[in-house]
């Protein structure tokens, strides 16, 4: 997919480049992203809401992948975006991004990240909770500021893949339940209140979901509840957000919608309502994190030690594993790999690659097919574009790869690999006794 291809040197190439000149130039486990792939996700979204005639924000949810290079892209491509804490938000406005097209969420913000946000000129705050309200009006007060606003609400639907559920109360950490009168006491406080400007309504049903039914339950029970409220205190929002949580294929047995389709459906679901309703069409905003920048990311390992369990499996270990990417072992999440130096090779050899950190639940993938490697081929795998390096951490005392943009038959460094002396800034030398 994407620019990916073999070249002919049977190396797999990415962006132009070929995988094979990335690890000379940087070294391994690095993280690889196809820029144009990114960039055409970003089209389709905005595409599929031009096509329809109807006013959008499409906010790249920085969580699935956050770095400065990266907020540059999103903003030339002409996203908004979502930021969850001071460290992203400090991070967007560090590459130049646009405080008026960021979006600030979050289930417990605190009075200084709040601040950060209404300093910077933050396009809006997604209020999770009566406490949010609280601090937020006092500061808004203090500045004599009227902070735009979305609420957060859980509208009893939780989709995931294929399955959805609904339930009447949902049991969740987020937002103001929708049905036993938080939200209705959190827009009354809001609307009576100089320091908000109240713009409409949030919700985020779940991820990698794979249709689109999940989110037009979600706005139907939502605009159920529009109904009650304009008729009680005459408020119709601005703006329905129905968040992120669009699949990709990580393996074949992925089978998510075109971008565009689950926009088509949010559209004729909001649509459809809001005529019901007799009510203009609101704004539609939504939060893509994953889809992205998810199949637009490679990982490029080099193959180590390997160990046989005779008759039952054989292990290949790579210089990674979950210190770069946690989600086989957090989310038993399944991968596609191949030996990027040795892309035509016939895969007649089933092996599990292992990571190298000291646990046995390091593994990468069970179970895959590849040609007979040896110490030093490189391995790639597919589709770690997000949530792979911002879930990236030290453990062992691992250093984090590098990130490398290609496009055009260019690689350009964005982050830098860290080094010993970064894992060692913070430390301090303990303090010598006194007697
Ligand atoms: N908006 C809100 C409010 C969210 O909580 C999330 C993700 C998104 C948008 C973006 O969702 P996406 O389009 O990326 O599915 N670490 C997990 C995923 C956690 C997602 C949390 N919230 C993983 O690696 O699968």
């Amino acid at each position: 997919h994407g620019t990916s291809r073999i070249n002919q040197a049977g190396h797999l190439e990415i962006g132009g480049v070929d995988t094979a000149d990335i690890v000379s130039q940087y070294g391994t486990p690095v993280y690889v992203y196809d820029v144009e792939l990114i960039r055409k996700r970003a089209r389709q979204f905005k595409q599929a809401f031009q096509n329809e005639n109807v006013k959008a924000q499409v906010a790249y949810a920085s969580k699935a992948f956050s770095s400065v290079a990266m907020f540059q892209l999103v903003e030339e491509e002409g996203l908004s975006l979502d930021v969850v804490s001071a460290g992203e938000l400090y991070t967007a406005l560090k590459a130049g991004f646009p405080p008026e097209k960021i979006h600030f969420h979050g289930n417990n913000k605190s009075e200084e990240e709040l601040k950060l946000a209404l300093e910077a000129g933050i396009g809006c705050i997604v209020i999770d909770n009566f406490y949010e309200i609280h601090l937020i009006s006092g500061i808004a007060k203090e500045a004599n500021q009227s902070v735009p606003v979305l609420l957060r609400v859980t509208p009893g639907v939780e989709a995931h893949t294929h399955d959805y559920i609904t339930t009447g109360q949902e049991d969740s950490k987020f937002g103001f339940d929708l049905q036993n009168g938080q939200i209705e006491r959190a827009i009354e406080m809001v609307l009576g209140d100089k320091g908000f400007h109240l713009l409409g309504v949030h919700c985020h049903i779940g991820s990698q979901i794979f249709d689109g039914a999940g989110f037009v339950l979600a706005a139907e029970k939502i605009f159920k509840k529009i109904k009650e409220w304009k008729e009680s205190f005459g408020f119709v929002p601005t703006v329905v957000n129905l968040g992120g949580g669009f699949g990709i294929r990580y393996t074949s047995e992925d089978e998510p919608l075109h971008p565009a389709s689950y926009v088509e459906q949010m559209i004729q679901a909001v649509k459809t309502q809001s005529q019901l309703l007799g009510i203009n069409l609101p704004e539609i905003w939504i939060e893509p994190g994953r889809s992205l920048v998810g199949d637009a990311g490679t990982t490029l390992y080099t193959i180590g030690s390997r160990k046989e369990v005779p008759n039952i499996r054989e292990y290949i270990a790579v210089d990674g594993g979950m210190s770069d990417n946690i989600r086989p072992a957090l989310y038993q999440a399944k991968y596609e790999a191949a030996l990027a130096n040795r892309m035509n090779d016939a895969c007649n050899k089933e092996v599990s690659i292992a990571g190298k950190c000291c646990e046995s639940g390091d593994m990468l993938l069970w179970d895959i097919e590849l040609p007979e490697t040896a110490a030093g081929d490189i391995l790639a795998v597919f589709c770690t574009g997000a949530y792979g390096y911002s879930m990236a951490n030290n453990y062992n005392r691992i250093a984090r790869p590098p990130v490398v943009f290609a496009e055009n038959g260019e690689a350009q460094l964005v982050i830098k690999r860290e080094t010993y002396e970064d894992m060692l800034k913070l430390d301090l030398p303990l303090k010598a006794k006194v007697r």
